[in-house]
């Protein structure tokens, strides 16, 4: 079976847990790993601006003895060219494919014509590597995440819908608040009911904030969402995450955010450079946890293992 990274509703707990203890040993021993995936090729496709993600999956290969090739601008990806006879060519070329598209119904044709690993890199509707290293801070930080409390708050977007699928399968309780037309849809809230997941929704910041162990938040406006820009940050006025709100949760709760910030909207300075953000952490375990993603796609273990 091709391993392929798509979601996190798509793995097992079981199977999330093995990449985060791979990335957490990587991140441990990087020596060990140094050269488990010489002679592979990761192919990165960019349909949208990155920064993070780009950096850390070509460092997270070399780091670990491949190399990545990308393609954006200047290729033929979805425009020539469909994206299952693009994945067909690029598998006979390279070891593993990763995508950053908008529609999640790419990133699904890609998988279904590709013989090697696909690796969702964020659509519109998720973000799943993001999770693994987000799950990956938090854990540095405040020890095992399964039964804590984490509190979205802001925009229903593509980063929560990944929470949402990280808290089920990592078995923590997630409140989202998010005003009602940004909320998240009602399939995933039912999938997660279905799934066991303790995940409850509100329109207030506060509530969902109170006793939270982790704060979390996103830009209001993501990529894709400009023309709303002004509708976006009149609805989202009130989600701000300041000092009153996480002094709303527990005193030793974290903040995190995915980056790009925006200081002012979603966040102010106080908090994103205050003592209870991890988001330089976080920023950085997007390597490790990279690094974890590829060494499992690819089925690499430890040298002299
Ligand atoms: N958080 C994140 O995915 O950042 P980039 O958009 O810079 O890759
Ligand atoms: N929600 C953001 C995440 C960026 C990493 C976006 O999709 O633009």
């Amino acid at each position: 079976m091709t391993r392929h990274f798509l979601d996190l509703d798509q793995l097992d707990s079981g199977t999330l847990r093995g990449i985060l203890d791979l990335s957490v040993a990587i991140k441990k021993r990087p020596a060990a790993y140094a050269n488990v995936l010489a002679g592979r090729t990761l192919a990165m496709i960019f349909e949208k601006a990155s920064t993070r993600t780009r950096v850390s999956f070509d460092v997270g290969m070399r780091q670990l003895g491949g190399g990545s090739v990308e393609l954006g601008s200047g290729s033929h990806v979805g425009e020539r060219e469909t994206m299952a006879d693009t994945a067909r060519v690029l598998s006979r070329y390279v070891d593993a494919i990763m995508i950053r598209t908008d529609g999640p119904e790419k990133l699904t044709e890609l998988a279904q014509s590709a013989s090697v690993p696909v690796i969702n890199g964020l659509t519109d509707r998720s973000h799943p590597c993001q999770l693994m290293a987000d799950i990956m801070t938090f854990e540095e930080h405040r020890g095992p995440i399964a039964g804590r409390t984490v509190a979205w708050v802001g925009d229903g977007n593509n980063v929560a819908a990944s929470w949402l699928h990280a808290a089920v399968r990592f078995g923590f309780a997630l409140h989202i608040a998010t005003p009602p037309s940004l909320a998240l849809s009602q399939d995933l809230l039912d999938w997660a009911k279905r799934e066991g997941g303790d995940v409850q929704t509100t329109t207030d910041a506060k509530e969902a904030a109170a006793k939270a162990d982790a704060v979390v938040t996103d830009t209001w406006v993501s990529m894709g969402d400009d023309d709303e820009r002004d509708r976006r940050l009149k609805l989202l006025a009130p989600y701000q995450v300041d000092q009153t709100l996480m002094d709303t949760a527990g005193p030793e709760a974290l903040f995190l955010h995915c980056l790009p910030a925006h200081r002012g909207e979603e966040v102010t300075a106080e908090v994103m450079d205050g003592p209870r953000s991890v988001v330089w952490d976080e920023a950085e375990n997007r390597l490790h946890a990279q690094k974890g993603i590829l060494a499992w796609c690819l089925n690499a273990t430890e040298q002299g293992s």
